[in-house]
């Protein structure tokens, strides 16, 4: 690094940067992956449907759009026994649901007020 990037790292670069970190508040990742050797996998679980209810809920509620939420999809994860999966960042907090209810919730609970839905989190050692 040189000596003006050390100057810009205390002054301008560092700002630059958590401008574009926080470009969306909050984003959400569906693992979509589906596995056609019959091994578990979330799309044996609805996650399409989970995917696209939370779409269409964070739409509704006016959440969608830059410095708010975005929702995307997402291949393995790699906490296939938890499927389906999704994942919410910046906190990184880990959920599974079964129906549109859980989604609702996440999206009222924790996408608009970042209040984490505890019910749904998945076990911290759920792994693939
Ligand atoms: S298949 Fe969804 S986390 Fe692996």
């Amino acid at each position: 690094m040189t000596e003006s990037n050390c100057s810009n790292t205390e002054g301008g670069v560092v700002a630059d940067i958590a401008q574009h970190v926080s470009y969306f508040e909050r984003h959400i990742f569906f693992c979509l992956n589906e596995r056609k050797n019959g091994e578990a996998c979330c799309a044996q679980h609805a996650a399409l449907d989970g995917f696209e209810r939370c779409k269409s809920q964070v739409k509704a509620a006016g959440l969608a759009g830059p410095g708010k939420v975005r929702v995307n999809k997402s291949g393995c994860l790699d906490r296939c026994a938890a499927g389906p999966v999704a994942v919410v960042y910046p906190e990184a907090v880990w959920y599974s649901f079964v129906d549109n209810q859980d989604i609702d919730e996440i999206v009222e609970s924790h996408l608009k007020n970042g209040r984490v839905v505890e019910r749904l989190l998945i076990p911290g050692d759920s792994g693939r």
